[in-house]
């Protein structure tokens, strides 16, 4: 049989294993033989792997990380290292490879498909910035997590009359923190994204105070710098007792919600039924309400787009 192999690749992100399970078994239906490949690109090029059946994917859709391992793989971003991943794919007969996982992981697969390889792309990140889907594997349980998270601050803040600023994860992008500040009535957010008027920040956190306001709660993207800095700022110029709170790597983990899991099943399925029909180097994803597929040139080339609108609800609200 024709060998197909699965990796997961860059940060983990809860709902990878369920898009593990997907692709292997519908590879094996196809009549493929799938091997996993282990701990990443780094994996790829030690030729650490290990062949996938439906029971050895069983009891893991309900599962946060990834049964394969990942890894960041600096190696792959050189001419040596694409040498060595190329020739290890050729080595171990693989005629395509399905990568899990979020911008790095498609940045590797379009160099690979460059190489001659077949590669389809699975969005998979926590951070939600990859242009050519509306959503990533594991986006909707780390949205969940963060939420249940500032619930729980929100009962301090309360209690003691505080500001907290929540640091939030996404890298250099506001995806997450936006949807966030939304589901968790967060007072502000500051994101990458968007400028901050600290002026208009700290009177408007004033006000609020003036109007009654027990707790007020700004979620703060990663990529907008030091929270901790900005948090002993924003005390300065508002004399109110502000606290730090950076939620850090639970973000990545815990079981996947239904969402992700749903999301994870179908764009493992399509991935596998897309090879299947003989057609590679393609970047799987949903665009409204609907599996999707782009060249994964295109998702590479364009950005996804900052939704404005959603950052000016949060602020409509949160009166
Ligand atoms: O891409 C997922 C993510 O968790 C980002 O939100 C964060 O900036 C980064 O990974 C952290 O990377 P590492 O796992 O290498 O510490």
């Amino acid at each position: 049989a024709k060998r197909v192999g699965i990796i997961t690749s860059g940060g983990d992100a809860p709902g990878m294993n369920a898009a593990i399970r997907a692709v292997a078994r519908r590879g094996i239906f196809w009549g493929y033989q799938m091997i996993g490949i282990k701990r990443g690109f780094k994996g790829l090029l030690d030729y650490e792997f290990m062949t996938l059946t439906l029971r050895s994917v069983s009891g893991i859709i309900n599962t946060g990380g990834t049964v394969l391992h990942t890894g960041r793989c600096p190696e792959m971003k050189t001419k040596i290292g694409m040498g060595r991943a190329v020739k290890a794919i050729k080595d171990l007969g693989l005629s395509a490879v399905i990568i899990i996982g979020g911008d790095g992981s498609l940045a590797a697969g379009n160099s690979l498909s460059k190489h001659g390889i077949k590669v389809i792309n699975i969005a998979a990140s926590i951070d939600n910035d990859i242009y050519g889907t509306d959503e990533t594997i594991g986006y909707d349980t780390a949205l969940n997590t963060a939420v249940e998270a500032i619930d729980k601050i929100r009962d301090t803040a309360k209690s003691h009359d505080r500001v907290f600023v929540v640091e939030i994860m996404g890298r250099e992008h506001g995806f997450l923190t936006v949807d966030v500040g939304l589901a968790a009535g967060c007072e502000y957010i500051v994101v990458p994204e968007m400028k901050v008027d600290m002026q208009k920040l700290t009177a408007e956190l004033k006000k609020g105070k003036e109007r009654g306001k027990t707790s007020e709660i700004i979620a703060f993207a990663e990529g907008c710098g030091c929270s901790a800095e900005f948090a002993k700022k924003v005390e300065k110029l508002t004399g109110l007792d502000v606290r730090v709170s950076n939620l850090g790597y639970i973000q990545r983990g815990g079981r996947p919600t239904a969402r992700t899991r749903i999301l994870a099943s179908k764009f493992g399925h399509a991935a596998m039924d897309l090879f299947h029909k003989g057609k590679a180097n393609l970047f799987v994803g949903i665009t409204n309400g609907n599996v999707s597929a782009v060249s994964i040139c295109e998702a590479i080339k364009c950005e996804k787009k900052f939704d404005v609108k959603t950052a000016k609800i949060v602020k409509n609200l949160s009166v």
